[in-house]
């Protein structure tokens, strides 16, 4: 079996935030971010497996802290986990206000990436050569991800389908929701 190291693979993607990428409140667009992510997770996963890779998934993307236009974003990304085709891709993101020096964790987050062959099907991928603590903790951490995201389509896709009406307001009880079954 083909085995890759987690440094094989490593990538910093560094960028400017100019003023076209600002909201109207004047900080950095979600999408702007969104995008250098899925960049640096595609640049990172297509080293790892050496081929074509799609995004599937994503987890833990939340904007916390705003990131200002004249900000040098960092996003770091390394393999954390492969399955048989799949790959979850952690990032760290960093602003760096060149100004005052000072450099703030915005956000981490992971990206599933899946290698595809010429016929668009699935391939399998090089498996991953740790060599440190933090990175098997990252891998055992990678594969917890991946069942929770199967649980979590499980309970979204089939179990709430299959639920009676009462049976799903019985799990909404006491929340701010305003059912009338009759009305259009
Ligand atoms: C994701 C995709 C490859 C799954 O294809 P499939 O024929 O169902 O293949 P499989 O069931 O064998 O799954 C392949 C891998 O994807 C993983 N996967 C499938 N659905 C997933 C999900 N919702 N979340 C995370 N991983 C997922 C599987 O766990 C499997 O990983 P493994 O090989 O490491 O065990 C397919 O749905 C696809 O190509 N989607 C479009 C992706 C795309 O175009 N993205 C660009 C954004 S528009």
């Amino acid at each position: 079996m083909s085995v890759k190291k987690v440094q094989d693979s490593e990538t910093i993607l560094t960028e400017l935030m100019i003023p076209s990428y600002a909201n109207f409140g004047g900080k950095v667009h979600g999408g702007i971010l969104l995008s250098l992510m899925d960049k640096v997770a595609y640049v990172t996963a297509a080293k790892h497996s050496s081929g074509y890779v799609v995004t599937v998934s994503v987890e833990g993307v939340e904007f916390l802290s705003p990131i200002e236009v004249g900000d040098l974003v960092s996003l770091k990304a390394r393999i954390n986990y492969v399955g048989k085709s799949s790959m979850i891709v952690g990032i760290r993101v960093e602003a760096l206000n060149p100004k005052t020096g000072i450099i703030r964790h915005t956000n981490s987050c992971y990206f599933t990436m899946v290698a595809k062959d010429e016929h668009g099907n699935p391939t399998e991928v090089p498996g991953l050569h740790v060599s440190d603590e933090e990175s098997l903790r990252r891998f055992a951490e990678g594969k917890a991800l991946k069942n929770l995201a199967k649980q979590k389509n499980q309970l979204l896709k089939e179990e709430f389908h299959q639920m009676s009406i009462d049976e799903i307001l019985a799990t909404v009880a006491g929340e701010r929701l305003y059912f009338n079954h009759h009305e259009k």
